[in-house]
């Protein structure tokens, strides 16, 4: 996408986590994947990888988050984005890549979704290859269902698996506590979970081809830029799921709730509980009260542009 850095020995990228602020999961297709209804927000809890040119692949993670869970083999989906590049441009060379992680991990918050977008623009970059943007979305769509937003940020509405992105349209600063967990979910797991209760309860929430959609109240509300209004209507199909997978949540939710949280709704898969408050001082004074209840807790706010490429 870009050539002027091309003749650089390090490239450093920036891509940001996500909330999901409205998600409605529909049929699960032939492929795995369910039909799904996405109303992204990317917020401030930012991925940094730097990038370093090098004869084979490489990785190492850092960062003020739980690393224990991130693997640092071929399975790290840095990795698995720049073999992508690579073997799709040609690129003979290889890759060391320094992940600075501060997305919770397994956090339902895109961490290495984030990691894998970071990653193509800052090899895409380093490399020069020069791939177009769509270019970049498709490989980004191939990594994983969120990576395209993680290139894109900002907010936007993903459908099909979430990966299909239409922009839109919102005002203002949202502020965001988040309850984080020791635990992680595993976001096919959760999933399952629902598609058996759906078995089990023989629930025919849509009928078969009917693809789900974001509610219109959700897309006003964004374009209001209003926290009162979106806190009406965070919705996460798989917060039932993910609570039946990690009851304490239920709790957590509750105790953001009657301390000032406007809503509190489970991010993505879980287990990450993310609380909408109505202004920067109720984030600070729910954070207080959270710290103080022993709980991890850290703030963001959103939207926030997607990855790009760090000059300092
Ligand atoms: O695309 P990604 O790698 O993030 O997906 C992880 C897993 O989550 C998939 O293998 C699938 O089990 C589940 N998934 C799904 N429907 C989606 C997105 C993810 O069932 N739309």
């Amino acid at each position: 996408m870009t050539t002027v850095l091309a003749a650089s020995t390090m490239v450093h990228t920036r891509a940001p986590g996500k909330i999901n602020v409205f998600l409605k999961v529909g049929s699960l297709l032939d492929d795995g994947y369910h039909d799904v209804a996405i109303a992204y927000q990317a917020v401030s809890l930012c991925e940094d990888v730097r990038a370093y040119r090098a004869d084979d692949f490489s990785v190492s993670v850092s960062g003020p988050v739980d690393l224990s869970r991130v693997p640092t083999d071929g399975s790290n989906i840095g990795i698995k984005a720049a073999r992508l590049l690579a073997r799709r441009t040609g690129y003979r060379g290889g890759v060391r890549l320094e992940i600075e992680k501060h997305v919770p991990v397994t956090g339902g918050m895109g961490g290495g979704s984030a990691d894998a977008a970071a990653t193509l623009l800052a090899c895409d970059a380093l490399w020069g290859t020069n791939i177009s943007r769509e270019e970049m979305l498709g490989l980004a769509s191939e990594l994983g269902s969120d990576v395209p937003f993680a290139l894109t940020g900002g907010t936007a509405i993903g459908t099909g698996r979430g990966d299909q992105l239409s922009p839109a349209l919102a005002k203002g600063q949202f502020q965001w506590v988040l309850a984080l967990s020791d635990s992680g979910l595993s976001t096919p797991a959760v999933y399952e979970e629902l598609d058996l209760h759906r078995h089990r309860h023989a629930q025919d929430i849509f009928p078969a081809d009917a693809a789900p959609i974001v509610d219109a109240d959700v897309l006003q509300a964004l374009r209001a830029g209003d926290p009162h209004m979106l806190a009406e209507c965070l919705h996460n199909d798989l917060q039932a799921p993910a609570l039946q997978m990690e009851p304490s949540l239920a709790a957590v939710i509750e105790l953001g709730e009657k301390n000032g949280a406007l809503a509190g709704v489970v991010s993505g898969s879980g287990p990450t509980v993310a609380f909408l408050t109505a202004d920067l001082d109720s984030a600070l004074e729910l954070q207080i009260a959270l710290s103080a209840a022993q709980m991890k807790v850290v703030r963001a706010t959103g939207p926030v542009h997607g990855a790009r490429i760090i000059t300092d």
